[in-house]
Parts: structure tokens; sequence; C-alpha cells
């Protein structure tokens, strides 16, 4: 697990990707370890951008004295989020898979193996010259796109502070709405050239992203909002909350774990998350299926008696 790291800050993990990646603070270990993985891209990134230059630079200044909307900027990363994380749970290897049925969805674990062959050229040109760019640049391109976070189901409840019971009958017409935008973005992925380009893109975003969490931008240190979904509107095992411990942005270090596990500051490993365990993810594999027959109603109560039971730890 991860050790020392007091170097890093790692929030935009938890709601990104890259928590499996790193294994100890940032040197030329975990350049080996990224290279041994394959992640040859990635660790030539670090390579060229972060070992090479270790100070701190604060991203946002680097956008040369224009005025940075704080409130915008916010609003940008959880819409940047949002789609890296969609990608990072539902997203599967555009490249090689033709079965989108029986594909793997791995990239909550690791990074793409074998790396891109190449950077996406444009995340590339502007994810190098500064965050502040990059971030503009990526959420500009995300305005564009079917599934917006904004409607996304578990959002929207969250927001408008949604009952299942109450607010039944408004869940179910966000959730056909955003299912719907969800297939629309799977299959054409406007405004993409199609879903390899995205794919691509996305994958490129995430190592800049990444790589600029690993640089303590502060930015990114806090997502002030609870992130904790698939990105996949309405989750039938989890309903708007999967409880990753890691959202909580309180605490500067919680992302820094593999999904599944939290940061322990006394004995300053990572354990374990009962509530987290992998366990998790397998249910969510397992009742997939046998979920799709019911009704929206009796998938809302298998919900709330799952949480009911659950909650106990
Ligand atoms: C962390 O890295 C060490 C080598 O530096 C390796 O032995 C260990 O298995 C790694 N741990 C994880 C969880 O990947
Ligand atoms: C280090 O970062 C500074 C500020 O971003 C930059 O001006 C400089 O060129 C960088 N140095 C290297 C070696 O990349
Ligand atoms: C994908 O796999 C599923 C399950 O094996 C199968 O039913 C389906 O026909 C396959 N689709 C294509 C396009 O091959």
């Amino acid at each position: 697990m991860i050790n020392n790291i007091n170097t890093i800050t790692l929030l935009f993990i938890s709601c990104i990707l890259c928590d499996n990646i790193f294994n100890t603070s940032i040197g030329t270990e975990e350049i080996t370890y990224a290279s041994s993985k394959g992640i040859q891209d990635f660790s030539q990134i670090l390579k060229e951008k972060f070992v090479t230059n270790n100070s701190e630079t604060t991203a946002a200044s680097a956008s040369s004295g224009t005025e940075v909307d704080i409130d915008e900027l916010r609003e940008n990363i959880r819409d940047i989020g949002y789609y890296l994380r969609s990608h990072k749970f539902n997203e599967y290897d555009r490249r090689y898979e033709t079965n989108s049925t029986t594909a793997e969805r791995i990239y909550f674990k690791t990074f793409p193996r074998p790396p891109l062959r190449s950077l996406h050229w444009e995340v590339h040109k502007y994810c190098e010259s500064s965050f502040m760019e990059c971030v503009n640049y990526l959420a500009k391109k995300l305005r564009g796109v079917a599934a917006r976070r904004t409607d996304d189901t578990s959002i929207v409840m969250m927001k408008q502070h949604w009952k299942w019971k109450t607010n039944t009958a408004q869940i179910e017409q966000v959730d056909e709405e955003c299912k719907k935008n969800k297939k629309l973005d799977d299959h054409i992925a406007d405004p993409f050239e199609g879903p390899l380009e995205r794919y691509q893109w996305r994958v490129t975003a995430s190592y800049f992203m990444c790589w600029y969490t690993m640089k303590k931008t502060p930015e990114l240190k806090r997502f002030h909002e609870k992130c904790d979904n698939f990105a996949n509107c309405l989750d039938y095992n989890y309903g708007p909350y999967n409880d990753d411990a890691r959202v909580d942005d309180l605490f500067d270090f919680r992302c820094i774990c593999h999904w599944g596990y939290i940061w322990d500051e006394d004995s300053r490993e990572c354990l374990s998350s009962m509530a987290l365990s992998a366990l998790k993810l397998k249910r969510k594999e397992k009742t997939k299926i046998e979920m799709m027959k019911l009704t929206l109603w009796e998938k809302i109560k298998n919900i709330i008696f799952w949480r009911k039971g659950s909650s106990s730890n």
C-alpha cells in the first residue's frame, strides 16, 4: 500500500483514476513501478514534468494574471471528475473489445494495458501547458457530451434532496432520461469522433489529472461535493451513494488508497474498509442481471433494504 503520503494530495483520485498506480511517495521508484506495469505514457509524463521539476507549482497562478472564478473552476473540476469517473467504472477497452456486454470493466483498478500508443493530441497540448488551460479545455469539451453530470440521477437526487418514497416519480423520470443520454453517449460519443477517440481522450485526460493531483495542485485538494457514485445514472445496488469513505474531503489524504481501503492515520496504512470491500463490487456484478427484471420501485426497495442491512458497520 501507499506509505509516506505526506507528499501527495490525492482527493481527485478517489473520484478519478490513479488509485493503484503509485504505491509509495513520488520518486524514481514509482516511475519504475509505472514502467514495469507498462504505463509508459504516464511515466514519461512524470519523468519530464514531475521528477525533473519537483517544485510545487500553483497551477492557477500559471494562468498569467487572469481572474479565476473559483465557483466555475470547481464546477469544471467536478464535471471532469464525473466524466473520467464514468470512464473509470464503466468503460472497457475500445481498442480491442468487440462485445460491450462481455468486455471487462477494470479501469477502477488500473490504467489501460497496453498503454496508449500515443496521447490524445489536443488533451496533450492543453494539459501540458498548464493546469488551468487543461481544466478549461477539458470542461469546455465536456459541454458537448450527452451524459452530463448535472443530469445524472445521483447528482440530481443529491442536489434536490430527493427521498425515495416522496420523489419516486421524479427519480424515475430523471433516471429514464439519464439512461437515454447515457446510451447516446456510449454509442455516438459526441462531440468526439466516436467511442474510440473518446477512449483516447479520457485516458489521456486521466493521466494528466492524475499527474496534476500528484503535483499537489491546490485546486484538486478538495472536491466540495460527494462523488461516491459510478457516474452511470442510478445504480440499483447502491443508490446515489456508494459509500466510498474516501469522498469525505475534509481529509486531504483519504483518497490515496485503493478502492475498498481507507487511510488510517494511526497505523499510517491503507486498511480494508468493511463497508467498502471488494465484496461490494462483486455484489454489483452478481445482481446486475436479476435486477433488470424488476420495476423501479422494487429496485429502490432493494436499495433501502440493502442499505439498512449494511449500515451496521
Ligand atoms: C508496493 O511496492 C512494493 C515494491 O516497491 C511491492 O513489493 C508491493 O507489492 C507493492 N504493493 C502494492 C499494494 O502494490
Ligand atoms: C519547472 O516548472 C517551472 C514552472 O512551471 C517551469 O518554468 C520550468 O521550466 C520547469 N522546469 C523543468 C525542468 O521542467
Ligand atoms: C455479446 O455477448 C453476449 C453474451 O455472450 C451475446 O449474447 C451477444 O450476442 C454478443 N454480442 C455481439 C455483438 O457479439
